[in-house]
């Protein structure tokens, strides 16, 4: 098939290296010029496991353009995945997904199936179909479908081949679309969910949700964990065995962070406020995540005198590993904090950029020796793979101080303390 892509971010670009993997002609669009331009010379502008691999093993079935015009033209599928950020009130910001509609009304000339990929609050893409009517492109010309992904960001290649179902929302006269979509992803092999478009989006909110709800649970446990004495590592081993309940996302640590959970939570519950509806669970799972910084900053207070007077390398900066995005990140918003308190940080990350503007006394290392030398107080802040098998008789040498915070509780205690150093974290026993 011949599909055009609206959107190169880590949905889009992740979407059209799979599906030119899969056989498909796939037309990328963008208006960032520069992007579009890195793209052309073989510059993937983010981190992500094997998309540039797959992306120069099938170069010949993809175009990188900025011209929607030529997309359209070659391609009687589009599949929307601009993005939908969060306005300052937590709903969603449609200006972008509004603003692609708007482009391409002006270029279907012939019929399109119309992909929102794009995560939407419910009832949006029925008011996209409505949006293409008044832009004058007449019903038989397009339909419209809901397909939300369900893809995590560093497996997301790995995630969209192997994906667990595939979900998709049709409008209840389309007979056309439904062939079109088994087409598209033939070559995965899972499940169908067939709903409706407002179904469609709503599985994608409640997946999410479901999955902060989880981590705001075991967050919770965890804390009540610590006041008892029991250990957080085997109450999610206990229950995690039961497969109502199941061993993932039970992992305590700093909360949730990224461009979706704390994006969707917010917007669905503003959903559920604008259907006079008080979404209760919502609002306590983003109060118990919002509290998760400030619980580790806590711990550091009662282990210290002066947390002020430390010298602090804190180990990641990523929302999560394997990953360079930073966007709401708890490690970047840890670090803020102790910059606040006065400490001196030093912040190192395989991956991930820290903005320091405005952050005194914080600085980003090269190497993850450079940021131990000479600290108080190390850190793991985020639980990249290479944090969890560090030297730690050579840290403890490094150190200026003993302690080591565990703020994604993924260390063994026995293997910190053997060497004389002190082991936090939460929930612990
Ligand atoms: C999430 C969902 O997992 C994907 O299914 C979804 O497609 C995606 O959002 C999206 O809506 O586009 P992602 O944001 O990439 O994917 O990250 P996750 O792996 O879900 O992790 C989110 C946050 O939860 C991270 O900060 C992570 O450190 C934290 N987390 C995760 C925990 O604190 N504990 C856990 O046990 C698991």
């Amino acid at each position: 098939m011949n599909v055009c892509i609206v959107g190169t971010g880590y949905v889009g670009l992740t979407t059209a290296a799979v599906l030119a993997e899969l056989g498909h002609q796939v037309y990328c669009v963008d208006q960032n010029h520069d992007k579009i331009e890195q793209l052309n010379r073989g510059y993937i502008p983010i981190y992500e496991p094997n998309l540039k691999e797959i992306i120069e093993k099938n170069r010949d079935r993809l175009t990188f353009t900025n011209g929607l015009d030529l997309g359209i033209k070659h391609a009687s599928t589009v599949i929307i995945c601009v993005g939908t950020p969060s306005l300052t009130d937590g709903r969603t910001d449609l200006t972008y997904i509004q603003s692609a509609i708007d482009h391409l009304a002006l270029h279907i000339d012939s019929y399109k199936t119309i992909i929102i990929k794009s995560t939407v609050p419910p009832g949006t893409t029925e008011q996209l179909y409505i949006q293409l009517l008044e832009k004058g492109v007449p019903n038989h010309l397009f339909s419209i479908v809901a397909n939300p992904e369900f893809l995590r960001e560093g497996s997301a290649i790995f995630d969209m081949l192997h994906a667990d179902k595939i979900v998709i929302g049709l409008r209840p006269d389309d007979q056309r679309s439904l062939p079109i979509m088994k087409s598209l992803y033939a070559g995965i092999s899972c499940p169908y969910v067939i709903t409706s478009l407002t179904g469609a989006e709503m599985i994608k909110y409640a997946s999410n949700a479901f999955l902060a709800t989880k981590i705001s649970f075991i967050n919770e446990m965890a804390r009540i964990c610590d006041a008892v004495g029991a250990n957080i590592h085997d109450v999610a081993k206990g229950i995690g065995y039961d497969p109502r309940i199941g061993p993932h996302f039970l992992q305590a640590g700093l909360g949730y962070g990224g461009s979706c959970f704390p994006k969707d939570v917010k917007s669905l519950e503003q959903v559920a406020h604008s259907q006079k509806i008080t979404p209760h669970l919502l609002q306590a799972v983003q109060l118990i995540n919002d509290s998760q910084v400030d619980l580790y900053i806590q711990k550091l207070q009662q282990a210290v005198n002066h947390l002020s007077d430390q010298t602090i390398a804190v180990l990641g900066i990523a929302f999560k590993p394997n990953t360079d995005d930073t966007r709401h990140s708890p490690a970047e918003h840890l670090i803020r904090k102790l910059s606040e308190a006065g400490c001196i940080v030093r912040a190192y990350d395989p991956k991930a950029k820290l903005d320091s503007s405005h952050q005194p006394n914080v600085t980003q290392t090269d190497t993850l020796q450079e940021a131990v030398e000479g600290a108080d107080i190390l850190i793991i802040a985020t639980d990249w793979q290479e944090f969890q098998q560090l030297n730690w008789r050579e840290i403890k040498a490094r150190m200026n101080g003993p302690i080591v915070l565990d703020a994604r509780n993924c260390l063994r205690r026995q293997d910190i303390e053997q060497w004389g150093l002190q082991y936090i974290g939460v929930g612990c026993g």
